[in-house]
């Protein structure tokens, strides 16, 4: 069977916006897969990277992270900046024209060579990206604007007795990441891993009262968000009880809006 790989032809910059558990890694996933233009940038990868290299900003955010605070939004914005001057999608050989009147004047500071994210820069059409991680707040999505604007954010919604019953059901094997579902990829021999017969577990911030509490934090946060992006005409609404039902009508939405 052969199938046609759709072609974006303008540059989408997608952000998923849902709450824990409703499949937003599974979702990421099949869209590259999907659309190999996409990449998938996500601020925790690149935060990671970032220490595991020793990069200025890594070690900045090293020492912020030991001192047990989060580490700002300003960094992370720097991060997915870096990243994306990296690939070549930001440049500033096209200046924006841009008049909303935010300071551009600060000069690359020397623990951060690359260039602040309040220059104007124009991202370049052939970029196409999946952000994940980044932004969860209003605040967030609004020095993200200024840097490199979000032309597709998707809000996926799955009812929360539905999510809660999923998690209920999934098992995983942590050394392999392995994960099972008991519904419709049971393991073989109940609680333990295929391939190494280990045991499997259920992961105890998966209980239903730590998953309310991050449920209510993301109905709150992400209220604005939600609302920020509908505002500037680029949200999309994406219901579903399950993965396999989002997954046609994310397609589609992607299709329409980019192919
Ligand atoms: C999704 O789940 C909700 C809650 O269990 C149910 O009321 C609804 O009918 C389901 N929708 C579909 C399409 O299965």
């Amino acid at each position: 069977m052969t199938v046609s790989i759709p072609r974006l032809k303008r540059a989408a910059r997608i952000i998923l916006i849902g709450a824990p558990g409703v499949g937003k890694g599974t979702q990421t996933e099949r869209l590259l897969a999907r659309f190999p233009q996409l990449a998938s940038i996500s601020s925790g990868d690149l935060l990671r990277e970032n220490v595991r290299l020793r990069t200025p900003l890594g070690i900045q955010a090293e020492t912020i992270i030991q001192s047990g605070n989060l580490v700002p939004d300003s960094m992370i914005l720097d991060l997915i900046s870096s990243e994306l001057w990296k690939r070549g999608w930001l440049s500033t050989s096209h200046r924006s024209s841009s008049t909303d009147g935010t300071k551009s004047n600060s000069s690359p500071s020397p623990q951060n060579p690359v260039p602040a994210p309040q220059s104007p820069a124009k991202i370049s059409p052939d970029a196409s990206f999946i952000l994940d991680g980044f932004p969860r707040t209003l605040s967030q999505a609004l020095s993200l604007d200024s840097l490199v604007p979000i032309n597709f954010a998707v809000h996926l919604v799955t009812p929360p007795s539905v999510i809660l019953s999923r998690i209920a059901k999934r098992w995983v094997h942590e050394p392999s990441g392995r994960v099972y579902n008991t519904d419709f990829n049971a393991p073989k021999v109940p609680g333990r891993d295929d391939v190494t017969g280990e045991p499997l577990t259920q992961r105890s911030d998966d209980s239903t009262g730590t998953w309310y509490q991050r449920y209510h934090k993301f109905e709150e946060t992400s209220r604005d968000l939600v609302a920020h992006y509908a505002d500037k005409g680029c949200l999309s609404r994406i219901e579903g009880n399950s993965s396999d039902e989002i997954t046609p009508r994310l397609f589609k939405a992607i299709e329409e809006r980019f192919c």
